[in-house]
């Protein structure tokens, strides 16, 4: 490891929870250099949800290389990338009846957020976003200044300006009755506030905490931004691509998104690829090439994203997603002692399922005697508080309950130590 700290950059993080050279991986296992395997219940922050060098797309990818497909292609036309286009076209937005365009962005969750608050800012002529508290959004200046959290802004070094947060569904302050107090004053034409080109909000908020937005409240937001002429903009980036058993994390909602900002788990195995889906009658308002990014054509990403697609169409899969997500549920409901506060709380949907135990360090002490033991968890929301489970949805159901033994371990000794 000491070539990393000589030559790697101080900014690298999560090398320093998980200190160890890994070598291989597959589906839901990590072995490090010293033949130490891991149960991966991280997944690379949410991106493989397909697991670890899937064999389906490994399959395809090799085909591609060796057939000398096009790898990188801007945003010119490619064979691979009629077949995403289609594909995912047939699987996800034609069963939902939506009509939106897909546009490729730089490859990362950040560049499709800092295109869709663009698209926004100008199909309304205004510059204000509305924001969730808790909110993870990226860390490029437009979605950073819509991101909440204190440590990640303080970075920054120039003034996050134009977004207002409001608190969250489960925040400080938060909830139904606060959306329609706002919705009350924007009908004021002189309560003093300017509206909004759009709100941004996570349907389910992965790194603020693994906090799940109700369909009720979604609605009060959906006709917050509506009835104010800005733009709904959901960022799914963590939360999509199958991980609540279903494909959006807002699925039988009932809600219309003007734009989905999409990205991690698109490309399938883990090399990159963002898209947003946008309502038409904003996307032509684009003009040719004013939104670009030299890695927008990412040929083994296509191809990859386009085998995903096999798995989200298959029910019997989905189903699974959600059965093994109710497991984790089940177990760690079972981990909270029975006379806890209620800052100790368990979250979830599907397979992305959190534990809150009310306190970034005793958090931290439990995802550290985790790695000890041979599985890897990342701690999230304020301050770390909240143990965040997003296995592949892939993993069998031996790691699963291996894994979730090992947490449980772990957890039971370090909640009794009150
Ligand atoms: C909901 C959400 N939006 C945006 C991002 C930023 O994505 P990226 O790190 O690929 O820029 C993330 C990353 O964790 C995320 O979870």
């Amino acid at each position: 490891m000491k070539l990393f700290e000589t030559w790697e950059s101080d900014v690298r993080g999560y090398c320093r929870k998980y200190p160890t050279v890994f070598a291989s991986a597959s589906n839901a296992r990590q072995v490090d250099e010293n033949g130490k395997s891991y149960i991966d219940f991280f997944a690379g922050a949410g991106v493989l949800n397909f697991g670890h060098n899937n064999e389906k797309m490994k399959r395809a990818m090799i085909a591609f290389l060796e057939a000398d497909g096009v790898a990188q292609s801007l945003d010119m036309y490619t064979t691979t990338k009629r077949r995403f286009i289609r594909r995912f076209a047939e699987t996800v937005l034609i069963p939902r009846g939506m009509k939106h365009k897909m546009q490729f962005v730089g490859p990362t969750g950040t560049n499709a957020v800092e295109a869709a608050l663009k698209l926004a800012r100008k199909a309304t002529g205004r510059h204000g976003i509305y924001a969730f508290s808790h909110g993870f959004h990226g860390m490029t200046l437009g979605s950073l200044a819509c991101t909440a959290n204190a440590y990640f802004r303080s970075a920054a070094g120039v003034p996050l300006d134009h977004v207002t947060h409001l608190p969250f569904e489960n925040g400080p302050g938060g909830g139904i009755d606060h959306i329609r107090e706002r919705r009350c004053a924007l009908a004021d034409s002189s309560s003093g506030l300017e509206k909004p080109a759009a709100v941004i909000v996570e349907p389910l908020q992965a790194e603020g905490g693994v906090n799940v937005a109700s369909r009720q409240w979604l609605h009060a937001v959906q006709d917050l931004a509506h009835e104010n002429g800005a733009l709904l903009i959901f960022d799914d980036i963590q939360a999509a691509c199958g991980r609540t058993g279903s494909y959006f994390s807002f699925d039988g909602m009932d809600l219309s998104p003007d734009i989905i900002c999409l990205a991690k788990g698109l490309g399938g195995y883990g090399t990159p690829l963002a898209m947003n889906l946008i309502n038409p009658e904003y996307d032509r308002l684009w003009k040719p090439g004013e939104h670009t990014g030299t890695f927008r054509g990412q040929g083994l990403s296509f191809v990859a994203g386009a085998e995903a697609m096999s798995y989200i169409e298959d029910q019997d899969f989905m189903d699974d997603v959600k059965r093994k997500g109710a497991v984790m549920n089940k177990r760690l409901k079972s981990l909270v002692p029975v006379n806890a506060g209620p800052e100790i709380a368990v979250r979830g949907k599907g397979m992305i399922q959190g534990l809150d135990v009310g306190d970034g360090e005793k958090a931290g002490a439990i995802a550290g005697a985790c790695f000890d033991k041979g599985l890897l968890i990342g701690p999230c929301g304020t301050g770390g508080r909240v143990l965040k489970l997003i296995p592949p949805l892939t993993i069998s159901d031996a790691d699963l309950s291996e894994g979730l033994g090992i947490f449980a371990d772990v957890v039971n000794r370090h909640l009794q130590e009150k």
